[in-house]
């Protein structure tokens, strides 16, 4: 046995360059400084989709290490007083909590994490996104996993055709089920339709099982009376030998797909594959939008990225995102774009129901108790 490499992407939204757009350059070079420093990574990467940075680490630690979670904990500390020294908007918002203890899961930036051991060669594609949520990655990992249209290794590639292993979490009663496609296949699709609740976290070779991808999935935790934890994923996915290819990776974003989290995380939008110098979302703050870096490990060494989604034969995902989200804007504050009231992070419902409160009368009472009641006013 080979030793094995842990692939740590934790990421936070530490204030944004302008508004929610995209990190400031002093932010991108600060975490890399303090990357730098650090003596237990084997290699690094500093990242952005939007306003998010996304750490990108090889150390030999393992998932869930207390002291690599810290240390990034650390760096987005680091991150937080210059954010705060430019005025940056939102600045330290990802961090939760004021005392770090132990994991940084559920304090607020997002955590995937794969621990395996390198293969002769190793590619890996990780997909980063900005204004949506885990959930987004339900439809792309199933096409991905389990979509022979989409993946035509799964027909004629013997060391997929057995299928793969998906563990979904349940992100509202904090409990994880594991379903074998393709035979589950039916009853998977009953729970990840439903992204904002159900989410795929990791999905597993059974062949070899061995581990093929892992989102930032995080169990959402109640806090001030609202969960939190619907936060801008990433994603890594390995590739190729027994795993989809790079190119059935990539081709579930061919065509964009509809996500939460659009506008003070309120609308739904399409998901838009973006090249390096597409990643400030800036119409109505969006739409959504993804980036895929791809990756060949070399003993825990990150060689690349790849811009993956630059690329021509991308552009009329790119044209058809733009097309959606025209109509959709379309439909201003009306469902399906606005979100329904339960899942919108911001409403103004309550202080308009309480002004309204006395207004509201039984539907079944006559037209002179409305008249009293306006009159009465
Ligand atoms: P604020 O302007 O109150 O921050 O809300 C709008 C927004 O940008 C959502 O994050
Ligand atoms: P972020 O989640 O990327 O900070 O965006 C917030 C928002 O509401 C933008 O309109
Ligand atoms: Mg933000
Ligand atoms: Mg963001």
């Amino acid at each position: 046995m080979g030793e094995k490499i842990t692939l740590s992407v934790i990421k936070a939204d530490i204030g944004g360059f302008v508004g929610h757009s995209s990190v400031h350059p002093q932010l991108l070079e600060t975490a890399e400084r303090c990357l730098a420093e650090n003596k237990q990574l084997i290699d690094y990467k500093v990242v952005n989709i939007g306003d998010d940075i996304d750490l990108i680490m090889t150390h030999k630690y393992g998932v869930d290490n207390p002291e690599i979670h810290r240390m990034a904990w650390d760096v987005f500390l680091e991150c937080t007083k210059v954010a705060k020294e430019l005025k940056l908007y939102g600045a330290g918002q990802d961090l939760l909590s004021d005392a770090f203890s132990g994991n940084i899961k559920g304090m607020g930036p997002g955590v995937a994490e794969m621990e395996f051991e390198e293969r002769k060669s190793e590619p890996i594609v990780i997909f980063a996104a900005d204004k949506t949520e885990p959930g987004a990655w339900n439809l792309p990992l199933y096409k991905m996993f389990a979509d022979p249209f989409n993946t035509i290794g799964l027909v004629i590639d013997p060391k997929m055709h057995k299928g793969f292993r998906f563990e979904v979490y349940d992100l509202i009663k904090n409990e994880k089920v594991e379903f074998s496609l393709p035979e589950e296949l039916y009853d998977l699709l009953v729970f990840i339709g439903a992204p904002g609740r159900y989410c795929i976290k990791s999905v597993r070779s059974k062949t070899t099982d061995e581990i093929a991808a892992v989102s930032s999935t995080q169990r959402m935790n109640l806090m001030a009376g609202r969960y939190v934890g619907k936060d801008d994923p990433v994603c890594i996915v390995r590739c190729q030998s027994g795993l989809p290819a790079v190119g059935e990776v990539l081709e579930p974003f061919a065509n964009p797909h509809l996500v939460a989290g659009w506008m003070r995380g309120s609308h739904v939008g399409p998901l838009m594959p973006v090249g390096k110098n597409d990643l400030a979302p800036t119409r109505f703050d969006g739409p959504a939008r993804v980036r895929a870096m791809g990756f060949q490990l070399s003993k825990g060494r990150l060689v690349g990225p790849t811009d993956l989604f630059d690329d021509v034969a991308f552009d009329k995902a790119r044209q058809t995102a733009n097309e959606i989200a025209n109509y959709l804007r379309s439909l201003g504050p009306f469902e399906p774009h606005r979100l329904p009231l339960e899942d919108m992070e911001y409403t103004s419902m309550p202080q308009v129901m309480k002004k309204l409160k006395n207004r509201f009368i039984k539907i079944d009472q006559d037209d002179e108790a409305m008249e009293a009641k306006i009159g009465a006013k």
